[in-house]
């Protein structure tokens, strides 16, 4: 699964400041896509930019919080200025808000709602008109935590699952357009992310041990490389599919 050339193409990726957005960024580049790059971490996000910029093509920093509603509006409408069209989403921002339920704070629900699962739906909102008039795609990047139960992660597992049904929702609204919409669940990957287990206090080993990948994590590089073929034409055929990159995780 690779990308085609996305020479004189326009993406957006959020969550771009590290981890598989930056990843999927720096791809997106190599394949000659100008970069519409969205993170509320500033300095990290611009030397993505700077990153994908050494690779030849224009990239723009949008310092946004998704968290806030009018900020997603604002991402597609500054990458419209800027560049005039937009071919491909890819929404990969996300937070954990790991912890036991009953403790969980209403600012951590609201804001794991809003960044894992309102934020995708508004930016793809914003962004369908211009990704119709180019037969564009969305990638939205999703969770093994959508298809299976996991402790200490209740908000975060309840908005990958919606995505994912969000995903099949919206290729059935807009399957007679030319646009492709497809989600990609990644398991564990070695990055700042799954540091918020950390942050636990006194978590039950057993119920850790449930969502360890037995067979080790997959590199952001190489999942990378599937949101980037998913974000391209070479993805033709692929419409309402959500894929499985977890080494096996949601195998049983
Ligand atoms: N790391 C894993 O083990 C794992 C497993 C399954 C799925 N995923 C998914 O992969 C995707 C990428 O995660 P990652 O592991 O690279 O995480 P990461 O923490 O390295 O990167 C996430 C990025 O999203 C940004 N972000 C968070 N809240 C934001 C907000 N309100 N506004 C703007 N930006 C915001 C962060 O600043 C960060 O740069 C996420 O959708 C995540 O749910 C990760």
């Amino acid at each position: 699964m690779q990308p085609s050339d996305m020479k004189g193409k326009v993406a957006l990726v959020t969550g771009a400041a590290r981890g598989l957005g930056r990843a999927t960024a720096l791809r997106l580049a190599r394949a000659g896509a100008d970069l519409a790059l969205v993170d509320r971490d500033e300095a990290p996000l611009a030397e993505t930019a700077l990153l994908a910029e050494a690779q030849g093509v224009r990239a723009l920093a949008l310092p946004l919080d998704l968290a806030e509603g009018s900020h997603c509006s604002l991402a597609v409408a500054r990458t419209l200025e800027t560049f005039g069209r937009l071919d491909a989403l890819c929404n990969v921002a996300a937070m954990l808000g790991a912890g036991r339920t009953e403790e969980l704070d209403d600012e951590t629900i609201d804001r794991v709602l809003a960044v894992n699962l309102a934020a995708p739906l508004k930016l793809i909102r914003s962004a369908m008109p211009h990704l119709i008039r180019a037969g564009g795609a969305v990638v939205n990047v999703t969770s093994c935590a959508a298809f299976q139960g996991q402790a200490y992660l209740a908000a975060y597992s309840a908005a990958k699952a919606g995505l994912t049904h969000l995903t099949r929702s919206l290729a059935m609204e807009y399957i007679k357009t030319p646009v492709r919409i497809n989600a990609l669940a990644p398991g564990g990957m070695r990055t700042a992310l799954a540091a918020g287990f950390a942050e636990l206090r006194d978590p039950d080993p057993e119920l850790l041990a449930r969502i360890q990948p037995l067979r080790g994590v997959v590199e952001v590089e190489a999942v990378a490389e599937v949101v980037a073929f998913l974000a391209s034409d070479a993805a033709q055929g692929f419409h309402g599919a959500c894929i499985n990159l977890d080494n096996g995780v949601t195998a049983g």
